[in-house]
């Protein structure tokens, strides 16, 4: 094998600056592999008819990029033409491509292998688990997930806080995550000041005895302030066309959870002052660069992305499965999204760290 390609697609997340540094360096220094082609803006640079051109990538031109979060190529969501971007890779005599993103994109490599083993071409695909959200199933974790909930937990510390310092003082501080809660659940366990975790996994009632509202309600009597973290994708049962929030020149139809929640809790308490914070980070710890653990973790990945290639391997992802390196079939692992198991010992650590009721549900 004589030429690589890296792209980065989907959201940002912390560490694929130090992926893509790592795999330019193992590819230069252990095979000796000069040309490393960087393809911008995710899949989209794989696409001739969009055309954003190519980024030579060497060990002199990566070498600090892991200072920053962000990512050095660019990226972009969605996928393209899969035999576009084939041609691409044939007609530049690309032989190994790393796709670094999430289930979107991983599936998409996939296509792209599929197409390459149709033409009989000898290119190896290579997918790296890149999410915040850490919802890619049976790996144990995905790169930029541990940086995510290490960021959030200080904005929590700082919630609490606000919360503590005000009579009857409420934080709400909404986490990314998509379908899973992993970020907003780890962010808590890191830093118990959080009082209630509410995730997708769980749906909640809001009104009623045992409800969100009233169990806050008694939360404040106790204690007269309470840190509230929502993860982006809780309370979706909520919504179901039927929670349309108006503000004063029409309609808005709010599907951010975290406002949705703030005004239901204002509309609860009329009788009852409260003052609310309402805090979101999402685009901060998603854009940070990578902490040291997931530094390491990145390197150690794309050392075993890069073998795995040069093997001749195809259609796999990198990754830790009970911590060792494995190399997974793409389709395996993208079959379904990880979720927080309601049952596990990690959602009741949660529960008991927070002293968050069972009945909450
Ligand atoms: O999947 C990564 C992620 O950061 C999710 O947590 C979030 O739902 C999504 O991307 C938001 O991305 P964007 O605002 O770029 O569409």
């Amino acid at each position: 094998k004589t030429t690589a390609a890296i792209v980065t697609c989907g959201g940002l997340c912390p560490g694929i600056n130090n992926v893509i540094r790592g795999v330019v360096m193992a590819l230069h220094y252990f095979y000796g592999i000069k040309r490393v082609i960087g393809i911008p803006y995710g899949y989209e640079g794989l696409n001739p008819d969009i055309g954003h051109g190519f980024i030579e990538l060497s060990p002199e031109k990566v070498k600090d990029i892991h200072q920053f979060g962000g990512t050095f190529l660019g990226s972009s969501r969605g996928g393209q033409d899969v035999s576009k971007m084939v041609d691409t890779l044939v007609n530049n005599k690309i032989d190994m491509l790393f796709a670094i993103g999430g289930d979107g994109t991983l599936k998409g490599v996939n296509a792209i292998g599929e197409e390459i083993n149709r033409r009989n071409e000898k290119i190896s695909v290579v997918g790296i688990p890149k999410t915040i959200d850490n919802d890619i199933d049976l790996i144990d974790e995905s790169f930029g997930f541990e940086t995510a909930f290490d960021v959030a937990s200080p904005i929590l510390r700082d919630a609490h806080n606000e919360a503590a310092g005000a009579y009857n003082g409420i934080s709400i501080v909404k986490l990314m995550g998509r379908d899973s809660g992993f970020i907003a659940a780890s962010a808590a366990l890191a830093m118990p000041v959080v009082n209630f975790v509410l995730i997708p996994e769980m749906d909640f009632q809001l009104e009623g005895e045992n409800g969100f509202l009233e169990v806050l309600r008694r939360r404040l009597d106790r204690k007269k302030h309470a840190v509230i973290v929502v993860a982006e994708g809780a309370g979706q049962h909520l919504f179901k066309n039927k929670n349309v929030i108006k503000d004063a020149s029409g309609n808005i139809k709010h599907d951010d959870i975290g406002l949705f929640l703030k005004h239901k809790i204002e509309e609860h308490f009329d009788d009852f002052p409260v003052t609310i914070k309402y805090i979101d980070p999402s685009y901060i710890i998603r854009s940070a660069p990578a902490n040291s653990s997931d530094s390491v973790y990145c390197s150690r990945l794309a050392y075993h992305a890069v073998h795995g290639a040069m093997a001749g391997k195809t259609k796999f992802v990198v990754s830790t499965v009970n911590n060792r390196f494995v190399y997974a079939p793409i389709v395996e692992v993208t079959k379904k999204r990880k979720k927080i198991d309601l049952e596990s010992e990690f959602w009741f650590s949660v529960l008991q760290s927070t002293g968050q009721p069972f009945s909450i549900k």
